[in-house]
């Protein structure tokens, strides 16, 4: 009785007011396209963990539909726009610009800026629909790989066996242990920090640290084509790995704690991105038109999964929301063109060497650190991060800070991982051909990684002498019983070291 009371309701306004949680917006659908969408139906694909498909049927056909697709696009030439070529050259090519079909998008992906997430979202969406065409699939929709879950860390077994060139999703330039069949490390795989930040934009916030861990671990842990810009869409997984960082975006808006889409933020919400349909037609797409996957996109995640609205508008979550400024009020560089020697296991930076003037020093007083905290965060910046070649692994930095007297028995504390996707030679002269990437941005070059030491920070220094600084990187593989290790001829330089004061705006 209740139940039809409230039906009635609603059909009597033939609207109903939705406030979405990954928007903070409340808008008005009708009732029809609620139903459509809110309920859970076919109408919206739904995006599976691949080992859920793999467990129930190894051949599952949402796993045969890909692994047709992609023999389908490898089959095309490469000029044809919903070929396996050169929906790999939309992200990063090692073709010469003059070589570029007319008109190509090429080596536009977005890496270290704002538009990351919404970049890669536009691009799956226009290759799942191009994947569903050749598969001839109707209900074709990407499987996630959830590496981050228990007893999931190994490659899906139909992407590493059968090998060879019979099986559209076996790539055989990958590390060999992960071929394998071993396990990604935790490391690689660690979701937790990323999950735990309080706003999408700023330097080490959410989705900088998603870039960087998972994102760019699992790059370098794969290798291979997987290791650099310009080959990466080549390997059949990077699909599923997007898919989950996509898949991840929507898991820390379900998170609730004021996690908001940077809907006031004009830039954000007005930025365009340009693909290939599955017609082989250009489009275009902005970011104020993928926020809501379900509604806007039609697809949605098995997990998390919001198929019932809520109906009681929030409306002071955007006023929750405090952004990370991504502008330093101030730096100190620590150190400029540091070059690090794989040979060795960890290579330290001390700070005392590096400051002369005795800046950071004034800055680490207990008193002033506790007043720069109440409206800043501080920041241990690694910029423009260059490699030779891809090292397949990444750094663990590490961060010494203690009293000058008892400096030399203090212990590091474990501050994060550094990214060295992209960072190779290959990678950066594939940004730097698109002539729509050198127009958008100066380029800053190499990778940078921002991590938040506020809190180790505020936790050692103490009391009134001078307190020291070191940072410790560890180069790693990122899989477990690697033999391979990392790559010795990489030769990383960091362009900079630095610590940055970020201004925290309530937005
Ligand atoms: Cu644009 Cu995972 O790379």
């Amino acid at each position: 009785m209740q139940r039809r009371d409230f039906l009635r309701g609603i059909l009597a306004a033939g609207t109903v007011a939705i406030t979405h949680p990954a928007t903070a917006q409340t808008k008005l659908l009708n009732l029809k396209d609620y139903i459509r969408f809110r309920f859970c139906r076919p109408s919206v694909h739904l995006r599976s963990d691949i080992y859920t498909l793999m467990n129930h049927d190894p051949n599952h056909p949402i796993i045969a539909s890909y692994r047709s697709g992609v023999a389908a696009m490898k089959a095309l030439p490469d000029s044809n726009p919903t070929s396996w070529a050169y929906q790999a050259n939309i992200h990063g090519t090692s073709l010469p610009f003059a070589q570029w079909p007319a008109g190509a998008p090429f080596a536009t992906c977005e890496h270290g800026s704002d538009y990351f997430l919404s970049w890669h979202r536009i691009y799956l969406y226009f290759f799942e629909k191009i994947v569903r065409k050749h598969s001839g699939n109707n209900n074709f929709a990407l499987p996630y790989w959830n590496y981050s879950k228990a007893g999931q860390a190994a490659l899906p077994l139909p992407f590493r066996s059968p090998t060879g060139a019979g099986n559209a999703l076996y790539n055989g330039t990958r590390a060999n242990s992960v071929n394998a069949g071993n396990p990604l490390a935790a490391g690689t795989v660690n979701i937790a920090t990323a999950l735990s930040k309080a706003s999408l934009l700023g330097g080490g916030q959410f989705q900088s640290s998603l870039e960087g861990t998972p994102h760019g671990a699992v790059h370098v842990a794969i290798g291979g084509n997987m290791g650099a810009f310009s080959t990466a869409g080549r390997d059949p997984i990077f699909w599923l790995h997007h898919c989950n960082i996509d898949r991840l975006w929507e898991k820390w808006l379900s998170l609730g704690n004021g996690h908001a889409n940077p809907i006031g933020d004009a830039a954000w919400m007005a930025e365009t991105a340009e693909f290939v349909d599955e017609n082989g037609n250009f489009v275009t797409m902005v970011n104020s038109d993928i926020l809501d996957t379900a509604a806007q996109l039609k697809y949605q995640y098995e997990d998390p999964r919001e198929c019932i609205p809520l109906l009681v508008a929030n409306a002071h979550l955007s006023d929750l929301i405090r952004r990370i400024s991504i502008k330093a009020k101030l730096k100190y560089i620590l150190r400029k063109d540091w070059k690090i020697d794989l040979a060795g296991k960890a290579t330290r930076l001390d700070l005392s060497e590096s400051d002369q003037r005795g800046e950071v020093t004034a800055f680490l007083r207990a008193g002033k650190l506790r007043d720069i905290a109440k409206s800043n965060r501080i920041m241990l910046r690694f910029g423009g991060l260059r490699l030779r070649v891809p090292m397949n692994g990444y750094f663990e930095a590490y961060l010494t800070v203690g009293p000058k007297e008892t400096f030399a028995a203090s212990k590091p504390v474990f501050i994060g991982n550094i990214n060295t996707f992209g960072a190779d030679a290959e990678s950066q002269a594939s940004m730097m051909q698109s002539p729509k990437m050198q127009e958008k941005k100066d380029h800053e070059m190499g990778v940078s990684t921002s991590i938040d030491v506020t809190d180790v920070l505020l936790k050692q220094v103490r009391g009134k002498g001078d307190t020291l600084l070191a940072v410790t990187l560890n180069p790693v593989s990122g899989v477990e019983k690697d033999e391979q290790g990392v790559n010795r001829e990489a030769e990383p330089v960091f362009g900079e070291v630095a610590l940055d004061v970020l201004p925290i705006e309530a937005k």
